[in-house]
Order: structure tokens, then C-alpha cells, then sequence
């Protein structure tokens, strides 16, 4: 079985060799033409004049097109139809792209791009949260709140209160491989898209709606990305709509690519957050009240800003039983880029918030953190998720087990697995015994303070969008034997393509290297989602083992009749088929099923059971499952300059029964690289203008090797899926960048030490603001 195995990444040797191609890569005809966007240099008013006299007149130029000249309005948007492609009169942020330059050289439409002369009407720009709510500028009506119960009153009645907030900030996907799309002008004014995006769908039905097309008339390619971390489930439409719309216009090939300056300025990011908390609890640190107040800066468009908003919501919980609360979600529209989907998609915003209370109540009453974590924890079903089912109920189950099991939004917890999780990993990574070290460093240095964290996550797998939770494949079975494999799902590193392969291969008994990858195509699997929500083998998994079923099936029923056996007695093993008495090579089945005319190609279909959701009310059952894993990591902090490095962190990570553990290994050390670079050196920088000033990796810093901590043991839980997904996998994409948190939780801790007061520690924690936390400890 190829199933379960550790197998490298299906392109690994391509990556590592220059060879794996991205659009940028794809031999273009002769004659391709070049774009680059005209950006508005404010973020906020309208366009009084422009002067595109100098542009059209630069070296190499072809074409220049404002809102005006084009097609229709081009609308980029995932949801509300409120993007248009160029700005017409109205600049929305700074950024915003006013104009199109084609020209036959990339560098020759940027040049030129710089040539134009705008007058603007400046008027005063929204651009913090305060500044947004003071000024009702928001999507939705009002707030959107859920709540449970009246956490007003048991925080009221609770022995102990505390109340603070914490500011996050947002992250650039930085995903090494930009923005890019080229479009390729067919007969009949059909178009072919090759677009680095998550979503192929998505660019056919906006590039369609540009043209005046019906979907049928443009078809969309990806064979992979070079990362997109949610940065590309909409954030490509622009390019791709560009280079169709000038493709059409001219009848020539077309290509787009964002230089790194131009991506940042021009595309969203992760949502930055500010969480204001109030809460009550007892003598142990067991809450029995909790307000929250989330604000999101949304930017300018809608994009995906309420669904992230919604999921930030609902993992206010994280894996604590909260029975009275009450969460108020503002989605506040600001003259900055749209930002958008990344990975967690508001997860970890809302995750960070209740992790934050852990440590400021754990701080308030002196105990250890992780002690007020697992009182809070949600209680684990005797009969276990996908853990082996524990001896003793771990607390106390009496009268309150039913409440304890059910989320703010009333999905009980079924699978909760992390009393057992958190026992082996602080065993494992000797917390007890390192928690006493650090404290006796501490009391022995002055200049030097070190902290450990021991933080857990829940996520729950699904889109929240029900509907999205479906997915299509294709399969062919040639005469020779080799199977050429296709579903909706796309390849940005994670290393989809290789465990849907492995499955595909098991189904037919066949070795890894019978079963060709191909590039996800709208003409080959149509109606897709996004490749997101960390669901993609989950759902193409399943579609692709359905339709290797189906053909399987039919070939046994033929093979059995040629040989007077039972068609459920036919075994497909080691690239053999057994049949009775008789066996074959798979290739050999193969042919005889072609000349006893049976199809051999299939579609496959999956649709998640069980998911429902009302995101008005807040009720429901939004995710099919929940993934939960552990981090534990030590820091120490120049407690001089406010630098600091991670000396260790270890992770236990439940990916169920794992499609290839390697790969999943991969995930959670990628997954949290990234979320601890988000906590701590990754800053985003607008400055009073709006203008972001953090646009290059000269002044926006991702984790390098060297920020990785010293000691790093990762290791899968050892369980299955207690639901019935892919060979009882779990989804892996997102929940690890999670397991960040701890590196915050570690600093706040080594911050904590060096006086009496809370740290409250915003992030990212840059060396500066962990300086500032220390002055404001020490009084
Ligand atoms: N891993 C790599 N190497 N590159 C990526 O762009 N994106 C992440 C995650 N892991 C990403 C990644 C995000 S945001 C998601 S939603 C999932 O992968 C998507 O893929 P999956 O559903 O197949 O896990
Ligand atoms: Mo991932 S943020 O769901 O693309």
C-alpha cells in the first residue's frame, strides 16, 4: 500500500533543481505581451485629472487602459462585487491600481507604469481601528456577536476578574514564487489561463464575467505554486482578468507578474486584530465568564473579511470550555490593502485571544499556565477521539459533562483528545522539570531572562461556507496500465498531489510511479473550491478514491466474467490482479478490459457529511471534526536590547491516521515557522498616510534558518480519525501555525520575570516591543 507511507514530495527533485516550472516559467509564444499596473500614490479620495501622455510614449510600450476602456468593471471580488479592477475616479488605498500598462517587456510596463501624472483630491483616510470605529466604517450593519449564556453577570458574580486587551498584527504571505498569470487568446474568443492560484475556478468564472464570457469559454490551468499560504485564493483574479482583458483586446498572448515591492503594496494580507477581553474566574483559574471584543481592520473590499472574521469567532474557544460568553466581531473597512484569506484564515487571531487570558489569569493568581490551561480544557468523551480511550475521565464529568462537551456555537466536541496529548508531550519534553530550570536561571542572571510555554490547538476542519465542502476527480486507466490522475484540488508545496497519488496507487494495488500527476484543469474537473480550509486531500482524496473505485469495479466485474469468478473476489496487489485462479500484470487487465470495450476512465465525486451552519445565528455544526496538537517552546531574552532567541520547542501534532508522515512533518515545522515569524519579527508598518512602509524583505523580516529554534522535535500522535476521512487522516495545512502562539506565550514569560506586572505583550513581539514590556514590568 502507497498509503501511509513517508514518501518525499512529488516534485521535491524539481524544486531543489530549478526544473519544476511556475507560470513564470512556461515557454510563451512569440510576441507575448507585458503588464504592469499604475498604482495611486494615496489612500484615500479621488482622481481629478491623469495624464497618461508620458506613459504610452515610453520605450516599448503597446497599450494603456484606464477603468474607462475596459470591458465591463472587471470585478475581482470573492464575494461582494465591490473590486473593481482599476479605481476610476475613487482611490480606495494606497496601492490601488488606477491604470494598465502592456508592453513587450516586463520591465519596459513597469518603467513606464512610473511615468504617469495623476491629480488627486485627497481627503483624510481611515486607517486604524479607532479611527474606523469612530467613524462607523464597517462591513455588515453592526457587530456581529454570538454569545452563551450571560457572561456579563458570572463575570460580575466570578472571585476573580481581569480585563486587557492584546493587539496582532498582520503577516505578507511572502510566498517565494509572486503573483503571476498568463492568458493565451483561442478561436473564437475563447481564452486559456495558466495563473499561479488556489483557486482555478474562481479565475475562470472572473476572467469569463470580464469578457462577457460563458464559463465554458475560458479554461484555467495550474500545475503548482510556489507557496500561496491563502495569499492566492483571490488575490490572483486581477492578474489573471488583466492579462485576458489585453489578450482579448490585442488577440496576443499576455503575462503578468508582481515584482515583491509591487505584491505588497498591491495585495492583502492577513488581518490584524485587536482583542479586548474581560474575564471571571475562580481560585483555580477555571473561568466561568468571558467577554470578548474582536476588532479586524478589513481594508477597503469585503474579499473574504467576514467568513475570516466568522472563524475567528469560532475559535474564541480554542480547547476551553467557556460557559458564559459573549463574542462581538467588528469588521471595520479601512483605506488599506484588502486583506485576505492566510493560512488559519482568523484562527489564529481568535486563538491568540483566549491564549492571551490563559497566561494574564495564570499570571493573576500566580499558577502555572499550562495548570490553567487544562482546567479550562474541554473534557474528553470516555470513549475517546482518536485517542486511545483513557482509563479515568481525567476531571471531574459528574452533572456538567454534556455542557462541557459542546462549543459557544453548539458543535459538541467529540474527538477532544488533548488532556492525554498534553500529558505525553509535557512528559516528553520534560516541562515540569525545565519550567524549575528556567526559574533558577532566572533568579541566578540579571541580563538574561529565559520563559517556556506549553500551548495546545484546536481547529476545526471544514469551510464554514457549507456548500464548498464538495470536490470532483478524474481518472484514466490507459491500455498500457498507467493511470493519469486529476482533481480540483491544487499544489502550492503542501504536498496535495502526492497523497492523493498515494491514494489513487492503493486503490489500484499499483506503485507510486504508475499514477501520473497532472495540473489541475477547470476543463478536466469543473465547480471547484478553493484549495483552503486545510481541506484539500480530505476532499480530493475521497473524490479520487471514488473514482478509482468505480473504474476498479468495473474491471473486476469484466475480469471475473472472462474467468468464471466473483467480481468481489478480484484483488488488485503489488501491479498484479488476481482473478480466481488466474493473475496478471495490471497492464495486462488493463488491455483486456479495452478490447471487452469497458470504460476506463471515471469521474469521482465527494460531498463532507454532517456539516451545517448558520453564520447569522452562530449555531451549528460548521466542521466536521477538530485537529489538535501541543507546542512547548523556551526562549531567552536580552533583557539590555529586547532580542531573543528560541533555544527549543517541541510539537506533538494529530494528523489522525497521516496519508505520509514525512510531508505532514513538513507541514507542522513549515506551519510553525510561520506562525511564530508572525508573532515576532514579521511587522507590518503603515505609516500616517497610509502608506506601507514595510514592502521589501529589507524591512519586513521572515523567520530565516537561523530563526528557527536550536532544538525542534516535532512527532505525530499516534491515532485515527474518529470520522470517516481519508484513511482516517486528518487535515494538516493549517492548525500547526498554531503552535506558534507558545513562541509569544515564551517571551511573555521570560518578560513576566523581571518584575511584578503583567507583560501584556503585544505582537509581532519585535525586539523593541519585548524592550518596551520589560520597562514595563520593572515599573
Ligand atoms: N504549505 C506550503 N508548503 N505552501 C502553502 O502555500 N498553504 C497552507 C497549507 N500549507 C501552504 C502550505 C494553507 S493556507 C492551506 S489552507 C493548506 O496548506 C492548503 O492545502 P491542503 O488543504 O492540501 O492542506
Ligand atoms: Mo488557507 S488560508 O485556507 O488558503
Amino acid at each position: 500500500m502507497s498509503v501511509s507511507k513517508s514518501l518525499p514530495h512529488d516534485a521535491a527533485r524539481l524544486h531543489v533543481t530549478g526544473a519544476a516550472r511556475y507560470v513564470d516559467d512556461i515557454p510563451t509564444p512569440r510576441g507575448t505581451l507585458h503588464l504592469a499596473f499604475g498604482l495611486a500614490q494615496i489612500a484615500c479620495g479621488r482622481i481629478a485629472g491623469i495624464d497618461l501622455e508620458a506613459v504610452r510614449a515610453a520605450p516599448g510600450v503597446v497599450g494603456v487602459w484606464e477603468a474607462k476602456d475596459l470591458p465591463s468593471d472587471c470585478d475581482c471580488s470573492p464575494s461582494a462585487h465591490d473590486e473593481p479592477m482599476l479605481s476610476g475616479h475613487t482611490v480606495n488605498y494606497l496601492g490601488q491600481p488606477v491604470f494598465l500598462v502592456a508592453a513587450d517587456s516586463h520591465l519596459a510596463a513597469r518603467r513606464a507604469a512610473r511615468l504617469a501624472r495623476v491629480d488627486y483630491q485627497k481627503r483624510d483616510a481611515i486607517l486604524t481601528v479607532d479611527e474606523a470605529l469612530a467613524a462607523e466604517s464597517r462591513f455588515e450593519d453592526g457587530p456581529r456577536i454570538w454569545a452563551r449564556g450571560d457572561a456579563g453577570e458570572a463575570i460580575d458574580a466570578a472571585p476573580n476578574v481581569v480585563e486587557g486587551a492584546i493587539e496582532m498584527g498582520g503577516q505578507e504571505h511572502f510566498y517565494l514564487e509572486g503573483q503571476a498569470a498568463l492568458a493565451l487568446p483561442q478561436e473564437n474568443g475563447d481564452m486559456v489561463i495558466h495563473a499561479s492560484t488556489q483557486h482555478p475556478t474562481e479565475i475562470q468564472h472572473k476572467v469569463a464575467h470580464a469578457l462577457h464570457l460563458p464559463m465554458h469559454g475560458v479554461r484555467v490551468e495550474t500545475r503548482r505554486m510556489g507557496g500561496g499560504f491563502g495569499g492566492k485564493e483571490s488575490q490572483g483574479n486581477a492578474l489573471a482578468i488583466a492579462c485576458a482583458v489585453v489578450a482579448a483586446a490585442t488577440g496576443r498572448p499576455v503575462k503578468m507578474r508582481y515584482d515583491r515591492d509591487d505584491d505588497f503594496m498591491i495585495t492583502g494580507k492577513r488581518h490584524d486584530f485587536r482583542i479586548d477581553y474581560r474575564v471571571g474566574f475562580d481560585d483555580e483559574g477555571r473561568i466561568s465568564g468571558i467577554e470578548f471584543v474582536q476588532m479586524t481592520r478589513c481594508g477597503w473590499a469585503q474579499d473574504l473579511s467576514l467568513p475570516v472574521a466568522d472563524r475567528a469567532m469560532l475559535h474564541a474557544d480554542n480547547a476551553y470550555h467557556l460557559p458564559n460568553v459573549r463574542i462581538e466581531s467588528h469588521r471595520l473597512k479601512t483605506n488599506t490593502q484588502s486583506a485576505t484569506a492566510f493560512r488559519g484564515f482568523g484562527g489564529p487571531q481568535g486563538m491568540l485571544g483566549i491564549e492571551r487570558v490563559m497566561d494574564h489569569v495564570a499570571h493573576a493568581l500566580g499558577r502555572d499556565p499550562l495548570a490553567v490551561r487544562r482546567a479550562n480544557y474541554y473534557a474528553e468523551m470516555a470513549r475517546g477521539g482518536s485517542a486511545p480511550a483513557p482509563s479515568a475521565p481525567p476531571r471531574s464529568l459528574s452533572g456538567k459533562m454534556k455542557e462541557d462537551q459542546v462549543t459557544p456555537y453548539g458543535q459538541p466536541v467529540e474527538d477532544f483528545i488533548l488532556h492525554a496529548l498534553t500529558d505525553s508531550l509535557a512528559e516528553t519534553c520534560e516541562y515540569a522539570s525545565r519550567r524549575k530550570a528556567v526559574a533558577a536561571w532566572n533568579a541566578a542572571n540579571a541580563v538574561l531572562k529565559k520563559g517556556i510555554a506549553l500551548t495546545s490547538v484546536k481547529f476545526g476542519i471544514s469551510f464554514t461556507l457549507t456548500h464548498l465542502n464538495q470536490a470532483g476527480a478524474l481518472v484514466h486507466v490507459y491500455q498500457d496500465g498507467s493511470v493519469q490522475m486529476n482533481h480540483g484540488g491544487t499544489e502550492m508545496g503542501q504536498g496535495l498531489f502526492q497523497k492523493v497519488a498515494q491514494v489513487a496507487a492503493s486503490r489500484f494495488g499499483l506503485p507510486l510511479e504508475a499514477v501520473k500527476i497532472t495540473a489541475t484543469d477547470t476543463g478536466k474537473v469543473p465547480n471547484t473550491s478553493a484549495t483552503a480550509a486545510s481541506s484539500g486531500s480530505d476532499l480530493n482524496g475521497m473524490a479520487v478514491m471514488a473514482a478509482c473505485d468505480t473504474i476498479r469495479d468495473r474491471m473486476a466485474e469484466h475480469l471475473a466474467a472472462l474467468h468464471q469468478a466473483e467480481a468481489r473476489s478480484v484483488r488488485f496487489a503489488d501491479g498484479r490482479v488476481f482473478v480466481g485462479e488466474a493473475e496478471m500484470s495490471f497492464a495486462e487487465a488493463a488491455k483486456l478490459c479495452y478490447e471487452g470495450r469497458v470504460s476506463l476512465s471515471a469521474t469521482g465525486f465527494y460531498k463532507t457529511p454532517k456539516v451545517s451552519w448558520d453564520r447569522i445565528k452562530g449555531e451549528g455544526r460548521p466542521f466536521f471534526y477538530f485537529a489538535y496538537g501541543a507546542s512547548c517552546s523556551e526562549v531567552v531574552v536580552d533583557t539590555l536590547t529586547g532580542e531573543y532567541r528560541i533555544l527549543r520547542t517541541d510539537i506533538l501534532h494529530d494528523c489522525g491516521r497521516s496519508l505520509n508522515p514525512s510531508l505532514d512533518i513538513g507541514q507542522i515545522e513549515g506551519g510553525f515557522v510561520q506562525g511564530a515569524g508572525w508573532l515576532t519579527t514579521e511587522e507590518l508598518v503603515w505609516d500616517g498616510e497610509g502608506l506601507l512602509r514595510t514592502h521589501a524583505p529589507s524591512t519586513y523580516k521572515i523567520p530565516a534558518c537561523s530563526d528557527r529554534p536550536e532544538v525542534f522535535n516535532v512527532a505525530l500522535w499516534e491515532g485515527e480519525n474518529r470520522e470517516e476521512t481519508i484513511y482516517r487522516s486528518k487535515a494538516v495545512g493549517e492548525p500547526p501555525f498554531m503552535h506558534g502562539i507558545s513562541v509569544l506565550m515564551a517571551l511573555s514569560d521570560a518578560v513576566a520575570s523581571c518584575g511584578s506586572a503583567y507583560p501584556a505583550l503585544d505582537a509581532p513581539a519585535t525586539p523593541e516591543r519585548v524592550l518596551a514590556a520589560v520597562r514595563r514590568v520593572r515599573g
